[in-house]
């Protein structure tokens, strides 16, 4: 049995006021972040390193992942490796693939009790084998949680996530599995790493960059994105709860002529 993460109890001033003015049943279902400014975060305070700034970042990741499994969401993707990001000094990967184990190993306890089931998307066979191992053991300790899913992206690529669905669709095709004038968006997006999750309906970027550094291309079509000016290693939940906020200030169209507020 896997307990039932509590309900968000807002502990500030600041939160109770903006948690007051969400609407809890029109919450989205999945929210994917862009983690960035670690490096940033460290340079101003001098630490030098910026592995420094990627562990302080592991704070925000277990506010964001309480955060969501405590309002109940569905699914919450972290980009927290990208294939480009392998052409950082060596150092700096090695010290983030260690950084990332020991954080799988760690929030075991938090992610059960949170219910959260822990899931990775990318390309997972260009981890080092012990951090692949790591990853493997979590999702099996988590498997059985039907609470939030925690997608980790990880070795991530949104160009490459749709070229090996490509891949894996013409294989099929190629072996008289798959017809190719049937294919539909809906059917190509079965083909993705995660296909069980629904599309995010909000993307939050931290450092206050305005971009998407290949991040899950196809999943964002219609994603309202909110770009928060705070570094990774100080987002907490008053951040998350204000990028709700502004979701819920949002006019979606979906290319008709209603608008419709979340
Ligand atoms: C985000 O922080 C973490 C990763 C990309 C792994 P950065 O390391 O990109 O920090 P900045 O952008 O240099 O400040
Ligand atoms: C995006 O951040 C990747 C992750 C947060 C893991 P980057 O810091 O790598 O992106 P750019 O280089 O600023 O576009
Ligand atoms: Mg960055």
């Amino acid at each position: 049995m896997t307990a039932e993460p509590k309900i968000l109890e807002p502990v500030t001033p600041e939160e109770a006021a903006v948690f007051s003015r969400l609407k809890l049943d029109a919450l989205p279902r999945h929210v994917a972040v862009i983690m960035d400014g670690n490096g940033r975060w460290a340079r101003q305070r001098s630490l030098g390193e910026r592995i420094e700034g990627h562990r302080a970042g592991t704070e925000g990741v277990r506010a964001a992942t309480r955060t969501a499994a405590q309002l109940r969401m569905t699914a919450l993707t972290l980009y927290a490796f990208s294939t480009e990001n392998w052409s950082r000094p060596r150092r700096e990967v090695a010290a983030l693939m260690s950084l990332l184990e020991s954080f799988l190993i760690k929030e075991i306890p938090e992610l059960m009790e949170n219910n959260v089931r822990l899931v990775a998307s990318g390309r997972l066979e260009e981890l080092p084998a012990s951090a692949r191992n790591k990853l493997a053991h979590t999702m099996e300790t988590t498997a059985g949680n039907d609470g939030l899913v925690l997608n980790l992206a990880l070795s991530y690529g949104g160009r490459q996530e749709i070229v090996d669905a490509c891949r894996r669709l013409m294989r099929q095709a190629a072996a008289g599995e798959a017809d190719p004038e049937t294919l539909t968006p809906q059917g190509f997006a079965g083909s993705l790493y995660q296909p069980g999750l629904p599309d995010p309906e909000l993307l939050i970027r931290t450092s206050g960059e305005q971009r998407i550094s290949n991040f899950l291309l196809w999943q964002i079509a219609y994603t309202e994105f909110v770009y928060l000016p705070v570094l990774w290693p100080e987002f907490r939940r008053i951040h998350f709860l204000e990028a709700l906020e502004a979701y819920q200030n949002r006019e979606r169209r979906f290319g008709g002529v209603e608008s419709v507020r979340p």
